[in-house]
């Protein structure tokens, strides 16, 4: 009897033991943008728990490893964001995320609870975002790698991309908040692993984007122009210091001997 009993005790605890590292894998990719609890994010980020998708692991592991966007539908909201691929998390993973997640669909599934959240002031972000104002966990300015049309002199870094439209990309600010506490972007996660904004800092931030996203598009060739004006005031002084040395030049033989002889 004991015997038999056994290997079903071991599969349970296996079985119990894989929703313990879900959880705990759960708590680590997901939680920062699905909510502790599964419970998303109304009309920004869907709910997973009582989510009926969510009961198929094989879609969950193919949406955690090559991300999704576009319209969906879950319990009568509409949502429309990204969520990126999350390669980092290896397949096994993924599986044992799907698995807790099972156990959270249906009856935890409570009405998300209105989270008190810091009202996010947009200039403080900006300066944030620039640089001008300092992360207070000494992480390096956004605008080192990002570029939001019209804000900066000749617009901001390459390495990530225009965040101008991240607002609408991302589940607005409720969304960026999110994002920007527990980046899902390896660069990003590796920049501020260990510098982490506040969540004041994110919610200023993620203020300062929607802000942003709402202003009308800035053309490209707005850089253009300055990045002309910028040239021609190089040239204005390279043709000054020319001048200056003109006027300091040696004099010639020929100019010596003439102030002499005018003497
Ligand atoms: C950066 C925020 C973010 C992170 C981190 C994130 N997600 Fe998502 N997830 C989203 C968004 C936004 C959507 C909706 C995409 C859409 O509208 O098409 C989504 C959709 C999903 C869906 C599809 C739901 C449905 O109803 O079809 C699943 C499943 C899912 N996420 C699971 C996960 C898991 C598991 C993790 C952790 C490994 C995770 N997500 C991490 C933002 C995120
Ligand atoms: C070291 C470079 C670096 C720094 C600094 C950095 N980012 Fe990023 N960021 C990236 C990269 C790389 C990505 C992911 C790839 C991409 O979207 O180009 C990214 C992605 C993002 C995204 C998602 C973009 C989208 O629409 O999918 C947001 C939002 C974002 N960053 C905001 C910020 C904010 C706000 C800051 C400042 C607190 C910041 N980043 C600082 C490199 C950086």
């Amino acid at each position: 009897m004991a015997r038999r009993l056994l290997p079903l005790a071991l599969a349970f605890l296996l079985g119990l033991s894989l929703a313990q590292d879900g959880k705990a894998l759960y708590e680590q990719y997901c939680a920062a943008c699905h909510g502790a609890e599964g419970q998303g994010i109304p009309g920004a980020i869907p709910p997973l728990a009582g989510n009926p998708r969510v009961a198929d692991e094989a879609y969950v592991v193919k949406v955690v490893r090559e991300g999704l966007s576009g319209p969906l539908e879950v319990n009568g909201v509409v949502y429309n964001g990204v969520m990126p691929p999350m390669p980092q998390v290896a397949e096994a993973d993924a599986r044992a995320i799907a698995q807790y997640l099972k156990s959270l669909s249906g009856a935890s599934a409570q009405p998300p609870a209105p989270a008190p959240q810091v009202q996010g002031d947009p200039a403080l972000g900006r300066a944030l975002y620039l640089g001008q104002k300092a992360l207070q966990n000494g992480g390096a300015p956004c605008q080192a790698c990002h570029t939001v049309a019209g804000v900066g002199f000749l617009g901001g870094g390459s390495l990530g991309r225009d965040l101008t439209d991240a607002a609408k990309r991302l589940g607005g600010e409720a969304g960026l908040r999110a994002v920007l506490q527990n980046p899902a972007f390896l660069v990003m996660r590796e920049v501020y692993k260990d510098k982490p904004l506040t969540e004041e800092e994110a919610a200023a931030l993620a203020a300062f984007l929607v802000q942003v996203s709402q202003e009308a598009p800035r053309p490209a060739s707005l850089y253009l122009g300055r990045f002309l004006v910028a040239g021609l005031v190089l040239l204005g002084l390279l043709l000054l210091y020319q001048a200056i040395l003109w006027q300091l030049r040696p004099k010639s033989l020929a100019e010596r001997i003439r102030s002499q002889l005018r003497r």
